[in-house]
């Protein structure tokens, strides 16, 4: 069997990980396709170096750019490639434009395409990824799961029977593969001069955070607060870096809190570990923060991950005041959420090739 793997995000390089061992152990050929979205060495290859997967087999180099260019620029490429390597699967992660490019491109090309992760909902059609989940998962031939609660909302949006898949999430599948390791030889605590449990990790680059000033300056001033009481560490996302630098407080956070490039995922693991509370944007980063039994805030006004709120280990960030921000992080400090594992048992990439071995027999 022969799968053609689009990625070209930070989180999509750490998902195809675990994946590409799982195809590998059932004999399956990978053709990976990067299609550029994110370049810079930390976004990209850092990963790529760190973590043994694959280098690409094509990189369409499309880079940034308003979401149409972007994403027409995928769209181009993929339909090239697609024809290239005639795969009898496209398999697509998360809600990127690189994702919404990939099952447009494989589906018209009558290509069966898998998206992982599907199911998942905001319900905020103001995020361009909410805008991509309900696009993807409309049209794609097989939908997996990582959670209970993503099989319901497809369930309400009449998407049931054969095509959905609970297979539990990846992202729990990559996390234990590299926990020992990070464990092991992450120098990252040492560098920063941080103990564990003694220093907040945030990380902030959601469109609808950064493309607010309003939000963005609410929550940075709100981090300053909590940097009074406690270290906050934050890996910089270029995109957030370049709007702090245009409002000109970039040299004031750099000052307060304990900025830093983008690391690599196994220091990632690390500092989510090491920290007293995670405060992100990311849905990656929330999740993780959950693996390694770490309380976290979102910085957002909803989450796709419910079931981190029911459990308790995770509460949604207030955006009024500064002093919200810096009230919920800090009262965060010590909470631990209820036990469970909505995740699965980290066996998802199994799930998925067991999966698509049956489906492509069938057709
Ligand atoms: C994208 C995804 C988001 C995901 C995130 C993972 C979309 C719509 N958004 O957001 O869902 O959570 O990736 O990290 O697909 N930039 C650089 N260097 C890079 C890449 C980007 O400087 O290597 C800067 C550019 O100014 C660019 C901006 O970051 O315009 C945004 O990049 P983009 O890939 O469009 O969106 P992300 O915010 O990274
Ligand atoms: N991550 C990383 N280095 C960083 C920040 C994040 O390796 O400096 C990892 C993080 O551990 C998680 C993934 O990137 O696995 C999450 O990506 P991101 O927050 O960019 O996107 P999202 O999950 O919100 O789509």
């Amino acid at each position: 069997m022969k799968v053609l793997t689009v990625v070209g995000a930070r989180p999509q390089f750490i998902k195809t990980v675990p994946m590409t061992a799982a195809l590998e152990a059932a004999g399956c050929r990978q053709v990976i396709v990067h299609t550029g979205q994110h370049y810079d060495y930390r976004l990209s290859q850092i990963f790529f170096d760190e973590l043994g997967i694959p280098e690409p087999d094509v990189n369409l180099g499309v880079g940034s750019g308003k979401h149409g260019v972007q994403t027409a620029g995928m769209l181009v490429g993929l339909e090239e490639v697609i024809q290239q390597y005639h795969p009898d699967w496209v398999l697509l992660h998360g809600d990127t434009n690189s994702t919404v490019a990939g099952v447009l491109a494989a589906t018209k090309l009558h290509v069966l395409v898998a998206h992982i992760e599907a199911g998942l909902r905001s319900f905020n059609r103001k995020m361009p990824e909410e805008i991509n989940r309900i696009v993807v998962d409309a049209i794609s031939d097989v939908l997996f799961a990582p959670t209970e609660e993503a099989v319901h909302n497809l369930e309400h949006e009449g998407v049931n029977g054969e095509r959905v898949y609970l297979v539990g999430d990846i992202m729990y599948d990559a996390a234990l593969m590299h926990s020992r390791r990070a464990e092991q030889s992450s120098g990252i605590l040492k560098r920063l001069k941080v103990e564990k449990g003694g220093f907040i990790l945030a990380t902030v680059h959601r469109a609808e955070n950064t493309d607010d000033p309003r939000r963005l300056s609410v929550i940075f001033d709100g981090l300053r607060q909590v940097a009074e009481t406690i270290p906050v560490v934050l890996p910089l996302h270029p995109r957030t870096r370049s709007v702090l630098e245009r409002l000109d407080i970039l040299d004031t956070i750099e000052r307060e809190l304990a900025v830093i490039e983008p690391v690599g995922y196994i220091d990632m693991i690390m500092l989510e570990k090491s920290a007293a509370v995670v405060a992100t944007d990311s849905g990656g980063v929330q999740k993780e923060a959950f693996f390694h039994k770490v309380p976290c805030v979102t910085l957002r006004d909803e989450t796709e991950w419910v079931e981190l709120l029911d459990m308790g280990w995770n509460r949604i960030c207030p955006h009024s005041s500064a002093d919200d921000v810096a009230d919920t992080i800090i009262s965060a400090i010590g909470i631990q959420g209820r036990p469970g594992k909505p995740y699965g048992e980290g066996r998802a990439c199994d799930k998925i090739v067991t999966a698509l071995l049956e489906r492509k027999i069938s057709t």
